[in-house]
């Protein structure tokens, strides 16, 4: 018989591993991405509302008719069939609504993405702001130890927390408790780890107006001697969350740990079309990681962009959950064990290269730019004396040079977004207003980023030298 290793890795984010991951060089590492042409990858990116209007509605409308049907039936055995579907819908597939809206890229305008992002939160018992900061460093840190939040699947692999996970009759009310905490005023050391202090009182105030919901239902509960109202706001984010155990498994599990590498700690799945609409498509995990700024309901076609860079994809869920299980088996016993054989192509990926694609002469002051025949929403890198930029054109036609760096995490904006006057960064979706000397409209930027008004004449682009 082999003996259990009952030492469970540390995962804290606050502890000795999170230090041991910054001097090793795994914290805001260089990761690998595939190639891909930057015009098909900015015509991926386009966003749109028509599209996640539908699927949202359609969302509503189902978490309606189940919560209808099951009132209906409260009194009968159909009630437990009722309630599941509900609850699937409510506590289940709300997380990747809360997904997608939380990187902003659901829906082209932002409130919209705002405005389904809370209720999601809520019903989820994800504390708004405290999420949106862990799901920030989960794509910086991806399944680092010490790190990543996120990571679900730790090793060694247990039996007891699997089924906890799944049953969610722990995590659920530790969720809750911990949003009432909050609600008390207490940011505690993970939370100050990943939160800005400038965003605690916000990060307090939603935690009060999701315990008054909650209390809400308890108490009608309590006066009404009648267990439904509970059954059906607060309650669902426990009995619900099995549909978000089930698809985030697939995520991450079982995968290594500590690697640049998407293609070895992210897994995608090909699912069928129902499993799809209800996880709106992060089934292509490992795409959604490598380019985040690509909204849902294009990742298929990315897919097809660069899959043959990529390990191939497990066929269908069942596939990969036995991938899973085979994994839990082993990892139970010895953690370092890995996955063997996941046939990841040996290819060279992309590299970050300065792009040299303008002119320049300088005479009385001036520097010039190139020509001005940039596409509105066109980003295009650049050098002006050896420093990198990136000259932008607004949807509306204003060009502007902005630094090249995102002032949060160095990623590269010539990789970025035109979205109206502002420039989305491709690694957390944080923007910029260029219009107003760059300042951070989207978390988690907070600095504002350097911008140059540009001008042109004569067919030519130009700024004025100090
Ligand atoms: Fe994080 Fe740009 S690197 S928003």
């Amino acid at each position: 018989m082999v003996a259990v290793e009952t030492t469970a890795r540390d995962y804290s984010i606050t502890g000795a591993e999170s230090i041991r991951a910054i001097q090793d060089g795994m914290a805001d590492g260089e990761w690998f991405q595939a190639q891909i042409d930057p015009d098909r990858l900015k015509e991926l990116s386009a966003r749109t509302n028509a599209r996640a209007a539908v699927d949202t509605l359609l969302w509503i409308a189902l978490i309606v008719g189940t919560g209808v049907l099951a009132w209906n039936v409260r009194d009968s055995w159909w009630a437990i069939p009722a309630f599941l579907a509900y609850g699937a819908l409510y506590g289940g597939s709300a997380d990747a609504r809360w997904h997608e809206c939380g990187h902003g890229t659901a829906f082209r305008t932002s409130i919209l993405n705002d405005l389904v992002y809370y209720p999601a939160c809520f019903m989820l018992a994800r504390q708004a702001m405290f999420w949106r900061w862990s799901h920030f460093r989960h794509h910086t840190d991806t399944i680092v130890r010490g790190r990543d939040n996120e990571i679900v699947f730790q090793r060694p692999a247990s039996f007891g927390r699997t089924i906890l996970m799944f049953t969610n009759v722990k995590n659920g009310p530790q969720a809750m408790w911990a949003t009432v905490q909050t609600a008390l005023g207490r940011v505690d050391e993970v939370a100050a780890e990943l939160i800005p202090p400038e965003d605690h009182p916000r990060f307090i105030r939603q935690a009060r107006i999701f315990v008054a919901i909650w209390a809400g239902a308890i108490v009608w509960s309590l006066l009404s001697w009648s267990i439904w109202p509970v059954m059906f706001i607060g309650g669902p984010t426990i009995y619900g969350a099995w549909l978000v155990v089930f698809f985030g498994l697939t995520q991450h599990a079982g995968l290594q740990e500590n690697v640049l590498d998407h293609r070895y700690s992210t897994r995608t799945v090909l699912m069928n079309p129902i499993f799809r609409f209800l996880y709106l498509n992060m089934n292509y995990h490992v795409e959604h990681h490598m380019f985040p700024a690509v909204p849902y309901h294009a990742l298929p076609k990315l897919h097809e962009e660069i899959k043959d860079q990529l390990a191939p994809p497990n066929p269908n869920t069942w596939h990969a959950y036995a991938e899973i299980i085979d994994a839990f088996k082993h990892q139970r016993v010895d953690p370092d064990w890995e996955i063997p054989n996941r046939q990841i192509p040996d290819v060279p990926g992309r590299r970050a290269q300065i792009v040299q694609l303008t002119q320049w002469v300088s005479q009385d002051g001036r520097t010039d730019l190139g020509p001005a025949d940039m596409a509105p929403s066109e980003i295009r890198p650049v050098q002006v004396d050896g420093v990198d930029f990136v000259l932008a054109r607004t949807e509306s036609g204003e060009y502007l040079l902005a630094d090249r760096k995102c002032t949060h995490g160095d990623a590269d904006l010539s990789q970025g977004l035109i979205l109206g006057c502002e420039i989305e960064c491709p690694k957390h979706n944080g923007r910029f207003d260029l219009l107003n000397n760059g300042a951070p409209t989207r978390k988690p930027v907070r600095e504002p980023l350097g911008v140059r008004t540009v001008n042109h004449s004569n067919g030519r682009l130009w700024i004025q030298q100090d």
